[in-house]
């Protein structure tokens, strides 16, 4: 079985539904369910024979050590942790806890768990970290691509947070042998996503009548990762990574941020055209910046490319029109998410 954290969540929820589909194995999924973590994302596999929910912390040491004991697995993958990071800058204290205490308790678990192991389990046991290419920092216009060679320089309290985490993970495998893996991924979409992240937020902006709000002048860029194309990546350096590496994983999908909401209002005219006939790029609002707001990132995934057989399968365009009609037609999920206090983040955030 595989142990998995973080699994309510936006990405953790897409692994764990796209891995049922591929695999024979059990899949324990402990989650704190903070304000992002939604038991709704799994519905449709929650009663699957190889599904296990287990709500808890990762920080909980006694609980997780509990759990390994009990369930033997061969592998964890650490997706849990606070992952916005606007809400970093206005309380950087949940970030500190979880992203690097609770990633230390973790590691002090699975370490104790892993050390008692036979030997063969002991080798083929994988602890695999997934962490953000924030940690790198910003890039200039003409810079080359992070590789994962490149200097860890986190410039929010969110990417902080993932460096030292990213740092511990290192620290256990070159001190005491565990056997980890470390994932460093660009921008993420798709289904599922909380809508406080500028895609699923301007979908649903967008569709209620309310204002498409651009930080600054908008030409900052990130680079755009379909969130299955991200789940398969995974499988692909649970299986076939080398222990102790770290791999980048990217969509080549640079991109500002005011062309992706271009491109999204584009989609959401044809999908489901304004009464008025007029374009949802009329809602498009320039606000005032994000504080440290890093300019652009962009990942070099020739490792993951050349040595693990990784690409992503959708474009831009599609991954994009695919998300598009998945926020359409689950009205419901938005609705249920965007709850009383959603709406005092979006008024403090915004205001
Ligand atoms: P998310 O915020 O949607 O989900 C995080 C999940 O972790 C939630 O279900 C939450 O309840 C759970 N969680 C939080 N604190 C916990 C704790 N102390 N113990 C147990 N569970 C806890 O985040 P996401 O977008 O799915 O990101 C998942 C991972 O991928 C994070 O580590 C993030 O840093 C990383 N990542 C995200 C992106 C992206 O674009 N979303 C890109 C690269 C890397
Ligand atoms: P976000 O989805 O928060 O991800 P991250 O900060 O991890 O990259 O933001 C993506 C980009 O969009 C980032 O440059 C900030 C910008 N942004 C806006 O312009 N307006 C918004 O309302 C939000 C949430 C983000």
């Amino acid at each position: 079985m595989i142990f998995v954290t973080g699994g309510a969540g936006f990405i953790g929820s897409n692994f764990i539904t796209d891995w049922l589909q591929h695999s024979q194995e059990l899949v324990l999924n402990l989650d704190k369910l903070s304000y992002a973590g939604n038991l709704e994302n799994l519905k449709p596999i929650s009663d699957h024979p190889q599904y296990i929910f287990q709500q808890g912390d990762i920080a909980d040491e006694k609980l997780i050590t509990e759990l390994l004991v009990k369930y033997q697995p061969r592998a964890m993958i650490n997706f849990a942790a606070e992952s916005h990071v606007d809400r970093s800058i206005h309380g950087p204290d949940d970030f500190i806890q979880t992203n690097i205490v609770g990633t230390f308790r973790l590691l002090e678990s699975v370490r104790d768990y892993w050390n008692q192991l036979p030997s063969e389990q002991r080798q083929n046991f994988r602890f695999l970290h997934i962490s953000t290419d924030e940690v790198y920092g910003s890039l200039e216009k003409n810079a080359p691509a992070f590789k994962e060679t490149h200097q860890y320089q986190p410039n929010s309290p969110y990417s902080a947070s993932k460096a030292s985490s990213d740092h511990l993970v290192r620290a256990y495998y070159h001190t005491y042998g565990l056997p980890v893996l470390t994932t460093n991924c660009s921008n993420n979409y798709g289904p599922y996503q909380f809508p406080e992240k500028l895609i699923p937020l301007c979908i649903h902006n967008a569709i209620s009548n309310q204002p498409l709000p651009i930080y600054g002048d908008g030409q900052q860029i990130r680079d755009w990762l379909y969130v299955i194309d991200h789940c398969q990546a995974i499988v692909n350096v649970l299986e076939k990574g080398q222990v102790g590496e770290v791999y980048n994983i990217g969509g080549c999908n640079e991109k500002a941020n005011i062309e992706v909401v271009n491109t999204l209002c584009q989609i959401l005219d044809q999908q489901q055209p304004r009464t008025d006939g007029k374009s949802y790029a009329d809602q498009i609002t320039y606000v005032k910046d994000r504080p440290g707001h890093d300019r652009r990132y962009a990942i070099d995934a020739s490792k993951i490319q050349q040595q693990l057989a990784w690409r992503p399968k959708e474009t831009f365009e599609s991954g994009m029109a695919k998300t598009v009609t998945w926020y359409l037609s689950h009205f419901d999920w938005v609705n249920n998410v965007t709850t009383g206090v959603y709406r005092q983040w979006v008024e403090q955030q915004y205001s």
